[in-house]
């Protein structure tokens, strides 16, 4: 029999506040930031083929089991998977999944906590009008000082933290549901002139082509590796995220085409991203592997010298903080749930306990742009290593436990209880990808980089 429970946090107040919120956490420092440098440092075309590939074989079918999971746990992760476990009979070790995504929750928080105060930190710059008619080498110079200052890092960093931890301790249906309603529209709305902007710059199709133009012989087994992590990264899998909100989510609604909708959104926010960005590195003789300081060093550009570009600049730095917001949101959320289920503390509570430990671990990051920049663990720098280490080992073998737990461990009808699609096929092609194929992707391109294959 399949029945059905309810969550004692809350539940979404309709099918338009779940899109939001998990739009809100889908989308974020990944697209914007994330997408386009990793894009540059792995040559472009061929690069974003692989990641498409990955949205559609991997990412969005695993989306859908994490949403069903949720669902019917009606439960932080852990506590989530520990009953289904036990539902489907099989063993209760199958609730480290859920831990292992609140490690890695906690671990992405602390880097994307320190990326986001840069957001911060260049709204004001923004503001000042720092940008004004700068040239290429003036606004590198801007983000590398920032880079250099551990104290202004902090800064903005503890300002993040502190308003995460605030927005997450009111709880599901406060303050996030009624944020993100109007920050999607409006970080669309400020991407697409940047892309009108792009067009101008008179490298714009230098840009598509390095784009869209795949030379495969640019892939390697790592390129692979990071473009499959960042497809569950930019989808918020494998991690629980996506779980916690489904626990929230009303049965009514339809799990495959909410998922759909979600991951297209996401997709089509990361590709405008770098449609916007590629022009101007091409036309201003910028490195398409700059890295991390990719988009402060891009796009300031633009706003130095569009119509504008004073508001504009403002506007879209606003945005993305609040685009970070919403996702980090979602990255402490299981942690905090499981503490109030499991710890009996209040919600307030758990979320400064959650965030104090991840503003700790942050300064690591903090520290290996500047003071800390010469130590390297397995010739990593603390933030390079964090990256690899979630992004591409911790968010796939999540993702790889949850494939493989719907896949084989859950009861068909279950699935099917939750999916309910309303043609069966629909139903078949999701159970074919998420028994099959999304994990032995996941499996082969592990074996590639340890060299097996
Ligand atoms: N998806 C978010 C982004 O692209 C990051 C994230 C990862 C959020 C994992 C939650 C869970 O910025």
């Amino acid at each position: 029999m399949t029945q059905t429970k309810k969550s004692i946090h809350g539940e979404w107040s309709s099918r338009l506040a779940f899109i939001l919120a998990a739009t809100g956490s889908a989308v974020g420092l990944g697209n914007i930031w994330k997408f386009p440098y990793i894009a540059g440092e792995n040559g472009g075309g061929a690069f974003v083929i692989v990641y498409l590939l990955c949205i559609l074989l991997i990412g969005l079918p695993i989306m859908m089991a994490e949403t069903l999971i949720g669902r019917r746990g009606r439960q932080s992760p852990i506590n989530t998977m520990s009953d289904l476990a036990d539902e489907a009979n099989a063993d209760p070790k199958w609730h480290y999944v859920g831990w292992l995504g609140v490690i890695s929750g906690f671990l992405i928080l602390s880097y994307y906590s320190v990326v986001a105060g840069w957001g911060i930190a260049y709204v004001f710059k923004a503001f000042l009008g720092s940008f004004s008619d700068a040239d290429g080498t003036a606004i590198k110079n801007t983000f590398s000082d920032l880079m250099s200052s551990p104290l202004q890092q902090i800064f903005w960093h503890s300002i993040f933290m502190l308003v995460t931890m605030l927005v997450v301790s009111r709880g599901v249906a406060g303050g996030l549901e009624k944020a993100v309603r109007f920050l999607m529209p409006g970080l669309f709305v400020i991407l697409m002139l940047l892309v009108a902007y792009a067009m101008t710059t008179g490298s714009y199709q230098q840009g598509i082509n390095f784009l869209f133009n795949p030379d495969f012989s640019k892939i390697t087994g790592q390129a692979v590796l990071t473009a499959m992590g960042h497809a569950f990264f930019t989808l918020s899998l494998g991690i629980g995220a996506i779980m916690v909100y489904g626990s929230y989510l009303p049965n009514s609604i339809s799990i495959t085409r909410t998922s759909i909708l979600i991951a297209g959104a996401d997709t089509a926010v990361a590709l405008l991203a770098g449609i916007a960005i590629f022009p101007i590195v091409f036309a201003n003789n910028l490195e398409v592997a700059a890295g991390p300081g990719l988009i402060f060093q891009t796009l300031p550009i633009a706003f130095g010298n569009m119509t504008g570009g004073w508001l504009f600049g403002i506007l879209f730095f606003v945005l993305l903080v609040f685009a970070a917001l919403s996702s980090s949101i979602s990255l402490i959320e299981p942690a905090v749930a499981w503490l109030v289920e499991n710890k009996e503390v209040d919600r307030k509570k758990a979320c400064v306990w959650a965030g104090l430990a991840t503003w700790v671990v942050g300064l690591g990051t903090v520290f290996s742009f500047n003071v800390w920049s010469d130590f390297k663990i397995f010739d990593r720098s603390i933030f390079d290593l964090l990256d690899y280490l979630t992004a591409n080992l911790l968010l796939p073998i999540g993702g790889f436990c949850v494939a493989v737990f719907a896949g084989w461990i859950m009861r068909p009808e279950d699935s099917e209880h939750e999916l309910r699609s309303s043609k069966p096929i629909y139903y078949q092609v999701w159970w074919f990808l998420v028994r099959y194929v999304s994990p032995a992707a996941v499996f082969l391109v592990f074996l590639n980089v340890v060299g097996v294959l």
